[in-house]
């Protein structure tokens, strides 16, 4: 049976959720896509934060879609993880008590609405370097349930660049509110990658099985690769004096992120940890009559398709 799940990961076929595979692969597969799952529904924080203060009422309709849509991609992504034989409530529960985790730059407020641009901008950007690639992970439900995140995404961090790129055209003050979003942004987006490949502890296995495809440091190289020019275009400048085009290597070089303050972060202790996750504990109790009353209804259908 082994040797049958090599041969298909080898081949670059996809493993489905009924195929037999090792103890391991399935649960890197539910540490991975629960984080992922977790880090949509509760990403919605920190940009939910202003749906009632942005500045126009077009800026309001196109967060608003954007928001929803994370939650979609958290929707997807718990169906996904739920093919593994892991029922949703749980996955909540060891979100609400720490046990699992969502990705670290949602820790971080947004303080003005330029935060909101460049958070979408860099760190929509960075999902997207990140995501694509999973597009052709090995497991079936996972890879496709990506590739409509990934045409989604797109949209959000167009609609960051766009909105950053208001404000670079507007007022000296609004240029001085947009490149502060940015310097806030740049750190927090860079380290979403993971620790660097020395230290990371799953990159290897999880890219044996082609569950990831790259290294956290190629998929962090790639998206410095693809800021630099955008930056440039939206005239505002990325925080890192050793920022250079390296020729010979055919990159950029670039200042790594503090990778004390990813420790500290994921650990529990970013600037809002707390009340990120109680704002999500809050919102799953207030929700529970709608998941009673759908559960309700999803019987009552049950029982009349019967008759
Ligand atoms: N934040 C929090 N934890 C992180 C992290 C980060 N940025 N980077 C790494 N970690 C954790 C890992 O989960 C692991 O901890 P664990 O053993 O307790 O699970 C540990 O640090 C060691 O890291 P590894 O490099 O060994 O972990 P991985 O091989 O899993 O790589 C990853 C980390 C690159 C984040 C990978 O898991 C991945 O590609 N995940 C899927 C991408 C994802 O989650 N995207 C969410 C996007 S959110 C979004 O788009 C919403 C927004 O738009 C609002």
């Amino acid at each position: 049976m082994l040797a049958r799940f090599e041969e298909v990961v080898d081949a670059d076929e996809k493993i489905e959720p009924r195929d037999w595979m090792p103890a391991d692969y399935r649960r890197a597969l539910v540490r991975q896509m629960s984080q992922h799952a977790h880090s949509e529904v509760v990403g919605m924080q920190p940009e939910g934060n202003w749906l009632t203060r942005a500045p126009s009422l077009a800026r309001k309709s196109i967060l608003l879609a954007k928001v929803q849509d994370e939650a979609g991609h958290g929707l997807y992504l718990y169906s996904a993880v739920e093919t593994l034989g892991v029922d949703r409530e749980s996955l909540f529960r060891a979100l609400h008590e720490g046990r699992q985790k969502y990705l670290s730059f949602i820790n971080y407020p947004t303080p003005t609405w330029a935060d909101v641009g460049a958070l979408a901008w860099l760190t929509d950007g960075a999902a997207i370097v990140n995501q694509v690639p999973l597009c052709r992970s090995s497991y079936g439900p996972y890879a496709r349930a990506m590739v409509r995140v990934c045409k989604e995404e797109s949209f959000h961090h167009r609609q960051g660049f766009d909105a950053l790129w208001a404000l670079t055209r507007g007022s000296a003050a609004q240029r001085r509110m947009a490149q502060e979003a940015v310097d806030r942004w740049w750190g927090p987006a860079l380290a979403m990658f993971g620790p660097p490949h020395a230290q990371s502890t799953h990159s290897e296995r999880s890219m044996r099985w082609r569950i990831k495809r790259h290294t956290n440091d190629e998929l962090r190289q790639r998206f410095v690769d693809v800021c630099v020019p955008q930056a440039e275009a939206l005239g505002v400048t990325l925080p890192d004096p050793a920022l250079r085009w390296n020729a010979e290597r055919g990159h950029h070089d670039f200042t790594p992120p503090d990778f004390e303050e990813l420790r500290r972060v994921v650990a529990g202790d970013g600037p809002c940890n707390r009340q990120r996750v109680a704002h999500r504990r809050r919102a799953h109790e207030d929700g529970a009559w709608v998941r009673e009353a759908a559960a309700a209804y999803a019987a009552k259908h049950r029982e009349e398709a019967r008759w």
